[in-house]
């Protein structure tokens, strides 16, 4: 393999690259897609105004896929919690509606699920019509305040007949009283078809319980898992738990997606993943995922970026479509209240499909980015057969600007050649992030030290963040999501990622290869500007 890759680094004069296609330079449609509001990305969903954090009883009903969200309708911090709601019919194209719920007597209303009641379990349906049921915890802040952080949070359930745009709060809320646990939230509900009945998951300090029932308001503790597994440096909250089969096999595991804060792999915010059984009662870690993880502290992360937090899944997709969607929240607590934004703090990382893939080391879970998101595609530029030592400036093959781009890399990196390599995106400023591999320590890394403004925390850009395991045998096959604010990186199938956010002071409007030390072969490159959803 390194031989024959070093054979062509040395025909490289030889076989010079071959541009595909290149279709005219003209940037005003990318233009036209960035708002004047710095920073607004393009194709991620945004709240219009004010503060947001983790998404909310994301579920898919009447063709509709919902996306509740911690909302704080008055100010761009966070403060009393409410529910956020948008919708979208294609998982591109988002479309925010009034809030779903607000504070009232009981608490603000914290991180939570959401699902169908098909079989009207709860009673609550109406004229034949299942309800939407959401599940969520009340956060008592005069308890609080009060030093009762024993009692301060607990569970409550709502219902919708109109396809979640009002919402009737249960009348004997709280479902579950806090047993004296500080830390007692985000319950996350599932149809446990093989028991027929409901099970929800929800983080107890650095812990989760199982609670089963019925008729979604009287619930029983199952069991708890967590103790002496995965990362511990933080709190862990918003938790998602459902079977899943393994691709290629007829075997079901299931998987618990667990948010930790602090104790991300790169710092503050992040998202860790388990794999075993559940036999109804009780979850077993996978053997192999188990030995895997045995050392103190060492966890499987979802994603190594440091902006994909409280993610979780839909309930409801249909199983026509078969698909378990997942989104998290393209931020992290070690600075999400001060980024540099004016009128809304934050976004939504894009939707992405997860699959539980057979691996020598287990089963892995990958999460890909979903196909809805070919349709923003406009202009494209591809590169293939192109040796690139030093730098290669595409900026003005590329024909758009690469603000809001998607990018499919193949790089070949030979053994005893770079050290280095990697996409740079930079301005008029001389602001650059890049995004680039390390073939020493096979690992991909995110640089956001010189991406623009970084002052205003100093946890923000602290060094390079990086992700181990992101090639297989020199090969690099990456997918990338640029959206001025931000870049997702999709490795190894999936499952080695990474989110990432920065501040440029002006937009990205220039695009380069880069290595180091030696040569790297782009086998092919294929660039797509990104549009405006309904553009
Ligand atoms: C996670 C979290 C949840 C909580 C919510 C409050 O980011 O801390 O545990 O329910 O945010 O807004």
């Amino acid at each position: 393999m390194a031989i024959k890759t070093k054979l062509l680094y040395l025909l490289l004069p030889l076989t010079m690259g071959v541009l595909l296609a290149s279709c005219g330079n003209d940037k005003t449609s990318s233009e036209a897609a960035v708002t004047a509001e710095p920073h607004r990305p393009v194709y991620h969903f945004t709240p219009k105004a004010n503060w947001m954090n983790d998404p909310n009883g994301m579920v898919y009903y009447e063709g509709e896929y919902h996306l509740f969200f911690q909302y704080y309708p008055d100010s761009t911090v966070w403060g009393p919690m409410h529910w956020g709601h948008a919708v979208s019919t294609n998982l591109t194209d988002w479309e925010e509606l009034p809030i779903a719920l607000y504070p009232d007597s009981l608490g603000y209303i914290f991180s939570g699920s959401a699902v169908v009641d098909w079989k009207n379990t709860s009673g609550f349906g109406q004229n034949g019509q299942p309800p939407l049921v959401a599940m969520f915890t009340y956060h008592n802040m005069a308890a609080e305040k009060a030093g009762r952080t024993d009692y301060h949070q607990y569970q409550g359930i709502a219902y919708s007949h109109d396809k979640g745009r009002s919402w009737t709060k249960y009348a004997n809320n709280p479902v579950i009283p806090n047993p004296g646990i500080k830390d007692f939230r985000d319950p996350k509900l599932i149809w446990d078809a093989a028991r027929s009945r409901w099970l929800m998951t929800l983080a107890a300090s650095d812990q989760v319980k199982f609670y089963a029932s019925n008729n979604l308001k009287d619930w029983t503790h199952l069991s708890d898992f967590g103790q002496g597994w995965g990362a511990h440096g933080g709190v862990w909250e918003c938790p998602d738990f459902f079977p899943m089969t393994i691709e290629g096999s007829v075997d079901t595991s299931w998987v618990l997606l667990l948010s930790i804060n602090p104790g991300g792999p790169n710092g503050g915010s992040g998202t860790q993943y388990f794999v075993g059984d559940f036999d109804g009662e009780k979850f077993t870690l996978d053997r192999s995922f188990a030995s895997e993880i045995n050392e103190a502290g060492k966890a499987m992360w979802l994603d190594w970026g440091r902006d994909n937090y409280a993610g979780v899944t839909w309930s409801d997709i249909s199983s026509a479509d078969g698909r378990r969607l997942f989104l998290g929240w393209m931020s992290n607590w070690d600075y999400s209240q001060v980024t540099p934004t004016e009128s809304w703090r934050s976004a939504m990382t894009l939707p992405r499909s997860l699959s539980l893939k057979k691996t020598s080391q287990g089963p892995r879970l990958s999460s890909l980015p979903v196909e809805e998101l070919k349709a923003l595609r406009g202009k494209q530029f591809v590169l293939q057969n192109q040796t690139v030592e030093g730098e290669l400036n595409l900026t003005d093959k590329l024909g758009f600007a690469p603000t809001a781009m998607e990018v499919i890399l193949e790089i070949e990196f030979a053994a005893t050649g770079a050290t280095d390599g990697g996409l740079a995106l930079s301005n008029g400023k001389g602001e650059t992030y890049r995004v680039g591999y390390d073939p020493v320590r096979l690992l991909a890394y995110s640089d956001r030290t010189k991406a623009g403004k970084v002052d205003f925390s100093p946890k923000f850009a602290t060094g390079l963040h990086t992700a181990p395991r992101a090639a297989r045998n020199g090969l690099v096959k990456w997918h990338l999501f640029f959206d001025r604010a931000s870049c997702e990186l999709f490795a190894l199938d999936g499952q080695t990622n990474l989110t990432d956010i920065f501040f440029p002071n002006e937009d990205f409007d220039r695009l380069a290869f880069y290595t180091k030390s030696g040569p790297m072969k782009i086998i092919k490159a294929e660039f797509y500007e990104l549009r405006r959803p309904g553009n």
